[in-house]
């Protein structure tokens, strides 16, 4: 039996995600959290006719202690979502002090759930989830992931746009780092199968890759940022993750992870200098089971590209870590 929870569930990622849970077979249980409208949001997802039993919470704390109780995978888009002009650290202010209570009580009633961590920024929330995880003695590496998986998502649209590929998911894209602007490395030279960007276009796909959520939020013009496809790009990395749980073999995606505690991280983390960072994860029965370093022969624009990156991540991280040690 599978309990997975979303806490945020009334929002725009939030809702869509639920949708896609409460149609996936994996899924026998769902329990919605926000702090508001979940009531509705659950009535009207428990007419499909389809496995999972859905329910939903609302605070006060009972609320989200009932909503997470042992749980095998709690996903969390809770927070405040960027305006034009905004970057994913503007809102650090408002959903750090949201997950870092939300992972309090996953700490509490979920200790062994996956948790998959989207509010923004990422960069940050992930080691804020690791801190605090850390503090109540139940943090398991392997179980907590950052889900870039709409970075990649993306560059393999983009990509198979510019090479002419009708499909793009038969494309493999590397895309390493962060989830914010600079941090986010895309690896074109480490597409399977391989693909050639003409050298007139490089710079420009990169920078659509990095920046391409700016696309939409600009697009919504004040209405928030990419939820429709975030809410595909969690499903997705919540689904491999699902099927692994149960003995899938060979599923590898990008994940936003605390290196040092997954076989074959320590490696990148002393490569990179910093110890969360995204790269192919293979995923099992634990959850992250092997951290996949391809770094290794990358051309002289992406160590560039890297560089950039790995100086970001490390304020992004050490902003994370202090919120939970010397809170404002
Ligand atoms: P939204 O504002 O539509 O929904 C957020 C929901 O969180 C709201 O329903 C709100 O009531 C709820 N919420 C606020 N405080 C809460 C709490 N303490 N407990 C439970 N729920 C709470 O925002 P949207 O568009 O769904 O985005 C959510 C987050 O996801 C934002 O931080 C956004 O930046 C991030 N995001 C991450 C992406 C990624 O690739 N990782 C991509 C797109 C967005």
């Amino acid at each position: 039996m599978v309990k997975a929870v979303v806490a945020g569930a009334a929002g725009g990622i939030g809702q869509p995600l639920s949708l896609l849970l409460k149609l996936s077979p994996l899924v026998d249980e769902l329990s919605l959290y926000d702090v508001v409208n979940t009531p509705g949001v659950a009535a009207d997802l428990s007419h499909i006719s389809s496995n999972a039993k859905v329910s939903g919470f609302l605070p006060p704390n009972e609320g989200a202690k009932a909503a997470f109780k042992d749980a095998d995978i709690i996903i969390i888009p809770a927070g405040v979502p960027r305006k034009p002009g905004m970057t994913r650290d503007d809102l650090f202010n408002i959903n750090a002090g949201i997950v870092k209570g939300l992972i309090e009580v996953a700490a509490e009633v979920a200790p062994k759930a996956f948790i998959l961590v989207i509010s923004n920024p990422v960069n940050s929330t992930v080691p804020i989830s690791a801190e605090v995880l850390k503090g109540k003695g139940v943090f398991d590496p392997r179980r907590l992931f950052g889900v870039t998986t709409l970075d990649i998502v993306r560059a393999e649209t983009f990509v198979a746009e510019i090479v002419g590929k009708s499909n793009p998911q038969e494309l493999t894209v590397p895309v390493v780092g962060g989830h914010s602007g600079e941090t986010i490395v895309p690896l074109f030279s480490k597409v399977t199968p391989a693909v050639t960007i003409p050298d007139d276009k490089y710079d420009a796909l990169v920078n659509r890759v990095q920046f391409g959520g700016d696309e939409v939020v600009k697009a919504k013009d004040g209405a928030g940022s990419a939820t429709l496809s975030m809410a595909y790009a969690g499903y997705r990395f919540a689904e491999k993750l699902l099927k692994a749980a149960k003995g899938a073999k060979g599923l590898v995606e990008p994940s936003y992870v605390y290196l040092p505690g997954i076989p074959g991280g320590e490696e990148i983390a002393k490569k990179t200098g910093v110890e969360f960072f995204s790269v192919p994860i293979e995923l099992g029965p634990n959850g992250a089971e092997k951290a996949i370093d391809i770094l290794g022969d990358l051309t002289d624009k992406e160590k560039a590209l890297l560089e950039t990156a790995i100086k970001g991540l490390k304020g992004n991280i050490q902003k994370g870590v202090d919120f939970v040690h010397s809170p404002p």
